[in-house]
Order: C-alpha cells, then structure tokens, then sequence
C-alpha cells in the first residue's frame, strides 16, 4: 500500500445489523481514539423525514455526509483521531467521506444476509421495517481496491473482528 500517512480517522461502513456501532465503538476504545456515530450529523430535517417512517433520498444525504467529512478535516487539523460508525453503502458517498485524503480509512464489516438477519432479529430495543435489509444489500456497493478498504469477515467475536482491523492497519503497537 505504499506511503500514506497514519490514519486520522476511520470510517466503519456496511448494512443494518452489520456491527458498526459496537465494531466502531470497541475499536475506538482499543485504539484510544473517539467514537462517533455518522448518524449524529443528520440535519434536522433528515431527522423529521426518519422519525416519520420516510426514506431519504440522495439529495436528502449530501448535507449530511459533508457533515461528516467536515468533522473529519475538524478532527484531523486539530491532531486528534476518530473511528466514526456510518453505514456508507454507496461509492459516491464514501468518496464525500475520504474526499481523497489518504488518512482516512474505511473499514469494511462484510457478512451474509443470513448472519445479519439474525443478528437483527436478536437486537434488543430496535424495529427493523421488513424488506429493509433487502433493499440495504440491494444498495450495497462493496468498497473497490481502489479505495484500499479494510474488509472484514463480521462472523467472528466483537474481539477478534477489532484485533484484524487493526492488524491489517498496522495499528497494534
Ligand atoms: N461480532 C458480533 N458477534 C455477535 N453479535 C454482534 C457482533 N457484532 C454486532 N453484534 C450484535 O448485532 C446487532 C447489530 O449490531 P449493531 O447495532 O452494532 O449494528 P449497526 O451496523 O450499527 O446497525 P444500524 O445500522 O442499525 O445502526 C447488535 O445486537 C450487536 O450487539
Ligand atoms: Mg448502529
């Protein structure tokens, strides 16, 4: 992979029910790092459409994932570092996210829809509409070489999925 910079900041992509928020969450904690979930800079009227049961469009997610990045050229400039939940499922939108910085990493959570499906059926706490992990596969652009993405089999302990994340990013001192 050459000669890009440590990374400054991590993006935990993948569907519904994949673990981004307990992957991102127990990585951040192992590294030292900030945990963030993307969902947290939804505008407000994101926000309203969600509680309402609507589907956002891709006009309704720009404003949103700029946010996002905008937090990670915050964190980054500021010499901190952060590993940020986000499910990411579309190239176009990953591209918002990196915006060609090489000190930002997406980290893939790669299962089968049968895996996941139990996990969700297992959630304590959360209604999942039927048909939603369908169509979560359905937009589902796995990240391409070209992104040099960290993937990661998510049919594994929560301790065993952090420890290859983090050896694949050379990270483990
Ligand atoms: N490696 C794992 N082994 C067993 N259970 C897991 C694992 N990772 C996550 N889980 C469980 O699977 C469920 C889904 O995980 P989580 O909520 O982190 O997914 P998510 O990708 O953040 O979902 P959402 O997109 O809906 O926010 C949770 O109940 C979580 O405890
Ligand atoms: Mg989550």
């Amino acid at each position: 992979m050459g000669d890009e910079r440590p990374p400054c900041a991590l993006v935990v992509m993948g569907v519904s029910g994949s673990g981004k928020s307990t992957i991102a969450d127990s990585l951040a904690t192992r590294l030292g790092w900030r945990y963030e979930d993307g969902d947290r800079f939804h505008p407000p009227a994101n926000v309203a459409k969600m509680s309402a049961g609507q589907p956002l469009t891709d006009e309704d997610r720009w404003p949103w994932l700029q946010a996002i990045a905008d937090e990670i050229d915050r964190v980054c400039r500021a010499g901190q570092r952060a590993v940020i939940a986000c499910s990411a499922l579309k190239r176009a939108y990953r591209d918002v996210l990196v915006h060609g910085r090489d000190d930002v990493r997406i980290v893939f959570l790669d299962g089968t829809q049968k895996l996941i499906a139990a996990r969700l059926a297992a959630r304590k706490g959360h209604f999942m509409p039927p048909g939603l992990l369908d169509s979560q596969f359905k937009t589902l652009q796995p990240p391409e070489t070209s992104e040099h993405p960290v993937t990661v089999s998510i049919d594994a302990t929560v301790e065993a999925i952090v420890d290859d994340i983090v050896r694949q990013l050379r990270l483990s001192q």
